[in-house]
């Protein structure tokens, strides 16, 4: 490339490398296809100066004849080349591509959530969709383009000097004048290209946004409001698109405009020296095949060039991607997990914590807390406490920046994730179900349970009865994000799926706030067989639950402000006496 190459390509060109490097079989084949069928339309203008020469100027049948002859066997192995340069090369480009998306998913899904709160997740949707097209297409065709086109440029400057030389240092003088504008224009086209990303990228996550919410957006008449703002978002963009192919339009039109110019020279002067017998027909014929071909091979390096650097763009932000380091990491050594089923101890240390896009805020301010074996403590504190944030901290989505968390007298921190998160079953604030059959969402947690353990399941969540109502019981399909149940039946599908993995420890977030009371009843009457044997975290917003728990920590702005029996707290805590006596009043 004629660009001097910056570090951020050369990164782009290191991960196109890396993952280019597994099929070099087929690198090598492709290349020498390449090379081949360049060879061969380069060789035509030898071809077609035989021809004029021979053929039509001497007028000789046999001399025709074996000219065609030749000229059909190079067709012919044209036509092999060019089949096996196709196919491989697209063929590579689809295969790094694919590659790249898994290589890009399997890093993503390991991450610690709080990436993925700055870098909204439709981003990464455009990343892994987008981007890889572009390089996909690049790797799969503009690469093989360049290469084509350059080994034409450079063949074809060859032959030219053979044919003629006096001609060609006229293609030689014209080659700077083309190449100024491609650097010029090239280099802004790049930085628009980026800028060009990023916009689509708003506009689909507007679009997932939207529609997600599409009962949100219709119940407050907020469409008008949605087509304004979403028309600013596609404008946006195709600003940006415009100001990128005005860029581009340029940069063809000057090559087009220098290259046909030069080949009108070049005739003129050609046409000239014919008439004064100072050249053969067949040598101008020749001469102008073979400028024409560098001509169109140059306008199309120029135009392969934008492509490469807006994909250079592309690769590094996938390469970005694959960057990312994980903020949860597994214990240094390889500390042999001593825990295989933990029984259930757990003690929090002086826990400080503040997320990250919050640095100044904590949302835990030393908290000390000891849950036996066994025990059920009930959270309770009003909404925005840290009751959630504190589970989030057991699951280590998050490490605390202060303090640390036991279980089993181990620090979390020395656990392997996934054998720490297996000692845990979460139903969550909102539950969230996967676009799946009812019978796969309850299996979540444990893909290998039967079919009589996923229905036992349900039939402690109370959920079997309004499985068995919907059309398709079990094997009924849900939409995204659960669409098509009530939210208590999402909650108990959620408990259900909890229930199955059969952890030590059970962390319910307000799990039956969307309950009925009916369903709220039956499934309190459930909890106390469920808890047993199983130390139990379940925040509450109802004294139902909490009554039944040995313990209820109340939690105020991140801070623990009392820990007893409903009875002891309602004479100690007056934060607590108040919750309950709002309670009594609601309910
Ligand atoms: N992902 C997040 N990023 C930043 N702040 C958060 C995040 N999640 C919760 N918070 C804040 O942390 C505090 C505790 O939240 P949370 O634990 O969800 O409260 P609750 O006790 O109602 O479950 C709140 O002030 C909330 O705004
Ligand atoms: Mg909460």
């Amino acid at each position: 490339m004629p660009d001097p190459v910056s570090s951020r390509q050369r990164r782009a060109l290191r991960l196109g490398l890396h993952f280019i490097r597994p099929y070099r079989r087929q690198v090598v084949l492709a290349l020498l296809a390449l090379v081949v069928t360049a060879a061969i339309t380069l060789s035509m203008g030898q071809g077609i100066r035989l021809l004029v020469d021979q053929g039509f100027m001497t007028r000789s049948p046999h001399l025709l004849n074996q000219s065609i002859g030749l000229f059909m066997l190079l067709v012919l192995a044209l036509a092999v080349g060019t089949f096996s340069r196709f196919y491989l090369v697209s063929w590579i480009g689809e295969r790094c591509v694919a590659d790249i998306r898994r290589a890009v998913f399997e890093h993503l899904i390991d991450l610690h959530p709080g990436f993925f709160e700055d870098n909204r997740s439709s981003e990464i949707q455009s990343r892994l969709t987008t981007d890889t097209t572009l390089l996909q297409s690049v790797i799969g065709s503009s690469l093989s383009l360049f290469l084509r086109n350059a080994l034409m440029v450079i063949g074809g400057v060859v032959l030219l000097f053979i044919t003629n030389p006096k001609l060609t240092s006229i293609v030689v003088l014209a080659l700077p004048l083309v190449l100024a504008p491609i650097l010029l224009f090239g280099r802004r086209v790049r930085s628009l290209s980026r800028q060009s990303q990023d916009r689509i990228a708003d506009v689909g996550s507007y679009v997932a946004e939207t529609f997600g919410q599409i009962k949100t957006v219709q119940a407050y008449n907020h469409q008008e409001r949605d087509r304004t703002l979403f028309a600013e978002t596609v404008e946006a963009a195709f600003d940006v698109a415009r100001r990128r192919i005005f860029q581009r339009a340029w940069l063809i039109t000057l090559v087009i405009v220098l290259v046909l110019g030069a080949v009108a020279v070049m005739l003129w002067v050609g046409g000239m020296d014919v008439m004064a017998g100072r050249i053969s027909g067949g040598e101008l014929a020749a001469f102008v095949f073979y400028s024409l071909i560098v001509g169109s091979a140059f306008g199309t390096l120029s135009e392969v060039i934008g492509e490469l650097q807006r994909a250079a763009g592309a690769a590094e932000r996938i390469a970005e991607l694959l960057a990312a380091r994980s903020d949860i990491l597994p214990p240094d050594q390889d500390a042999t997990s001593t825990i295989i089923r933990a029984r259930g101890r757990i003690e929090l240390q002086g826990l400080r914590f503040a997320y990250p896009s919050r640095p100044t805020i904590a949302a835990l301010d030393n908290l000390t807390l000891t849950v036996e074996p066994g025990q059920t403590l009930a959270l309770v504190g009003p909404s925005g406490a840290g009751k959630s944030t504190l589970f989030d901290l057991l699951l280590r989505f998050y490490d605390p920046q202060q303090g640390r968390i036991l279980l089993d007298g181990q620090a979390v921190t020395g656990l392997e994730p996934t054998v720490l998160r297996r000692q845990f079953a979460l139903v969550a604030q909102n539950p969230a179900l996967f676009r799946d059959t009812v019978e796969a969402n309850i299996r979540y947690g444990r893909p290998d349970a039967t079919q009589a353990q996923v229905e036992a399941a349900a039939r402690s969540a109370h959920a079997d009865t309004f499985i068995k109502e919907l059309p398709q019981g079990y094997q009924t399909l849900l939409g995204e994000g659960g669409i098509g149940l009530s939210g208590g039946q999402r909650q108990r599908l959620a408990i259900a799926r909890a229930l199955l993995v059969d952890a030590p420890i059970l962390l319910l977030d307000e799990a039956t706030s969307a309950l009925d009371a009916q369903s709220e009843h039956l499934i309190q009457q459930a909890l106390p067989g469920l808890m047993a044997g199983r130390t139990t975290l379940v925040i509450a917003h109802r004294l139902a639950t909490v009554q039944h728990a040995d313990r209820i920590a109340v939690i105020d702005q991140g801070r623990l402000v009392a820990v007893g029996t409903h009875r002891e707290l309602l004479e100690r805590s007056p934060l607590y006496a108040r919750l309950a006596s709002l309670q009594f009043a609601s309910t």
